[in-house]
């Protein structure tokens, strides 16, 4: 494992601009918190406050270079204060008694209490804004300073998070006032890793969490990566993978238990919730049972007598994730029994303790013959789960991917958002590049993320985007959100390529705050990150924004996907996966390509959706171009809204690809004398490979097109 790793977006390095060390220096005189007894004895250590306020003492120290005082008072000039609404209730009103008994002989003005109450009132209202907070100037008994207000612990360390944000991207703090509250309730991350210490789909060395069938012995970096998490707000987390195999199904034995409980702990100091996957067959799996039938009793029994013990050792234990009848996983089906009788199984288990179960949906056909072509993968989850709307506990939420497929390069948005109005939903991405180049080649995701957010499903008329739906507004569901499986691994910079955790941090930051541009993200990404030079940040900000484009060019014209090598998912090889089980098709021939999903003469995936979209994909004037070929078997030569045929875009998005590509490469070259050289280089090593790759990418799949059409590029580049 590595023994050292860098802090991300968490450096907190020295202020440069000396007028702004000054300000911040008669800024953080005092840290305040309202609670009796001494100075030592302000904060449980335990407590997320404490958490809070040792963050703000590390970054005040680090960047501005001092030390401030932690008082139970305001006494100075430059406090921050953390308190809690209730809190400055009662302060303020003794204060306003006090001034009422002194006024004659000294005093408080009335606006000299400057805390907006109608704001307050507002978000306390707000009964999953337990996380929001105020973030204001403030002035008090005559002495200013900050005031950090929030509902709750976890709301003040958030807060306290973009103090230290603030700080350095060395903005000025003056006149503040920020009123935050996340638009997600869950904001989740799902770990595919697995304890013998790999990761599935990982693309950024071995796990944080586990070596060798045992959790890592030296948890400091858990608390680092709690650290990052809580930073941009995830407040959720599952650390064992999907696939759950024999050693991690007793994850929930006394043989670890005690041990996920210190990881859970680690995580509750960060206001990160942990959960687990689980096995569904585990009753047999561990030796208790033969069935994993959901409405045999034994199996209840069981089942509730394992979750008791589970909250016995971590209390505010979140709850599970269940990948069943999904690849090979065992599930409900070898019962008869539908999703809903297996969800709600668990979930009554977990209902005593406020418990959830997040229920996958990726449930598709994945044995199948590839002359079938009325079977469509792209249809399966919405053919499983639809119909059991309603018939889910209150405490399940269905989780469910971004796309129909399989986190492809570009995909539909899945028809489930918008079609289950009475069952709890959360939404999956995937930030590990499976698909998107391995963390190898550059993919910054967030403008992928925003489109499927930003979509309009129709739901209930025009303006019902997904990402109202997923928190919650749409059909005021109980639990919704977003999740995401994380891009981490040992690697010292976590993310193996450095650019990737850009989505690291993106993703927390849009799933608080969808309004949120990717471009504002990748800029404070940069900012905190790399270095504050005006000509390297536009210029890296640009290769972000274009980089998934890019990538899309040299890898997936039209919206086909899966022309990848088999099992690893790397690298050009466009009938890799053609001819398999998976439901993974293009159907290329001589004279075309693409999958017919229409109503009409297909599978009738368009159906799925709400009329005015399942129109849109419906017919071939309207379905747009970057979709095409998921919707439409075409011949080559049909020619799109671009006014270029089918082959020929492909040619030239290839070419185009390929050199984009490269002129990223050419870019980061500019950046010698701007980066820290570890990093310069590091970065320079993955744009050389990617820049090589996407030739590669380039070449096979122009060849290939090229001698199954026969048509000849009308700008006669070199096509072998
Ligand atoms: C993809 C991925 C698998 C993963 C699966 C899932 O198929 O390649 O590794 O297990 O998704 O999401 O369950």
């Amino acid at each position: 494992l590595e023994k050292c790793w860098d802090q991300g977006w968490l450096r907190y390095h020295l202020v440069q601009d000396q007028e702004r060390l000054k300000e911040y220096n008669q800024l953080f005189t005092q840290i305040v918190l309202m609670k009796e007894g001494s100075a030592a004895g302000l904060v449980d250590e335990s407590s997320i406050l404490s958490s809070a306020v040792k963050e703000l003492e590390q970054g005040i120290k680090q960047m501005v270079g001092t030390k401030p005082s932690i008082d139970a008072e305001v006494k100075l000039d430059g406090f921050i204060w953390l308190a809690t609404f209730e809190q400055i209730e009662a302060a303020l009103s003794d204060e306003r008694m006090a001034s009422r008994a002194t006024e004659l002989q000294n005093p408080v003005p009335e606006q000299d209490i400057r805390v907006s109450m109608d704001e307050i009132e507002a978000l306390k209202k707000r009964q999953k804004s337990t996380d929001g907070y105020v973030l204001e100037s403030f002035l008090f008994r005559g002495k200013k300073g900050l005031l950090l207000l929030a509902n709750s612990e976890s709301g003040l360390l958030y807060a306290a998070f973009h103090l230290l944000r603030l700080v350095q991207m060395e903005q000025s703090l003056d006149g503040l006032k920020i009123v935050e509250s996340p638009k997600n309730q869950l904001r989740m991350l799902n770990h595919w890793d697995n304890m013998d210490g790999s990761i599935e789909r990982g693309y950024a060395g071995q796990s944080i969490f586990f070596e060798r069938n045992r959790f890592v012995a030296d948890k400091g970096r858990i608390k680092d990566y709690a650290r990052l998490l809580s930073s941009v707000g995830i407040n959720a987390i599952t650390i064992n993978n999907v696939n759950v195999h024999a050693v991690e199904t007793k994850l929930i034995t006394s043989e670890y238990l005690a041990e996920v409980g210190q990881v859970a702990s680690i995580f509750r100091r960060y206001g990160v919730q942990l959960f687990l996957s689980i096995n569904y067959a585990s009753p047999i799996q561990l030796g208790d049972l033969d069935t994993a039938d959901p409405l045999d009793e034994r199996v209840k029994l069981w089942w509730k007598e394992k979750i008791k013990e589970v909250y016995d050792v971590i209390p505010d234990f979140g709850g599970v994730l269940v990948k069943a009848d999904s690849e090979h996983r065992p599930g409900p089906f070898t019962y008869n029994r539908t999703h809903a009788d297996g969800a709600n199984m668990l979930a009554e288990a977990l209902r005593p303790y406020g418990g959830i179960v997040l229920w996958r949906c990726f449930v598709y056909n994945c044995m199948q013959d590839w002359r079938d072509r009325r079977t469509d993968r792209a249809r399966a989850a919405y053919d499983h789960f639809q119909p059991l709307d309603g018939q889910f506990a209150d405490n399940v939420v269905l989780q469910i991917k971004n796309g129909p497929m399989d986190f492809q390069v570009r995909e539909p948005v899945s028809p489930l958002f918008g079609s289950m109005p009475n069952t709890n939903q959360i939404l999956e991405f995937q930030i590990t590049q499976e698909y998107t180049g391995q963390q190898k080649h550059v993919c910054y995701l967030l403008p992928q993320w925003k489109e499927i957010l930003g979509f309009d499903t129709y739901a209930k008329g025009k303006g019902t985007l997904v990402q109202d739906i997923m928190s919650g507004d749409t059909y005021g569901y109980r639990y919704s959100g977003i999740t995401a499986v994380a891009n981490v691994g040992a690697d010292s910079n976590w993310t193996g390529h450095t650019l990737a955790q850009a989505n690291l941090y993106g993703y927390g930051r849009l799933i608080w705050n969808t309004t949120l541009s990717s471009e504002t993200i990748a800029d404070e990404w940069i900012r905190l990150t790399l270095t504050a030079d005006k000509y390297a940040v536009q210029l890296i900000k640009q290769m972000l924004l274009d980089s998934w484009s890019i990538y899309e060019q040299y890898t997936s014209p039209l919206g086909v996907g899966w022309m990848v090598n088999p099992e690893h998912h790397y690298g050009p090889n466009v009938d890799g996966y053609e001819y398999s089980v998976w439901g993974t098709y293009h159907y290329a021939d001589h004279q075309g390509v693409g999958v017919n999903r229409t109503k009409k003469n297909g599978t009738g995936y368009t159906e799925q959706y709400h009329t005015e979209n399942a129109q849109l994909f419906e017919a071939l004037g309207s379905c747009p171009d970057e979709l095409l070929l998921f919707f439409h078997h075409v011949s080559y030569t049909h020619v799109l809204h671009s006014g270029k045929t089918v082959i020929q875009h492909i040619y030239d998005t290839h070419f185009e690809g390929a050199e984009c590509a490269h002129q990223l490469l050419v870019q980061w070259l500019t950046l010698e004398d701007k980066i820290e050289p570890v990093i310069f280089e590091h970065v320079k090593g993955r744009l050389i490979e990617q820049s090589e790759h996407a030739k590669e990418w380039c070449d096979r799949i122009n060849s290939y097109f090229y001698r199954k059409s026969g048509i000849a590029d009308t700008q006669n580049r070199l096509i072998y």
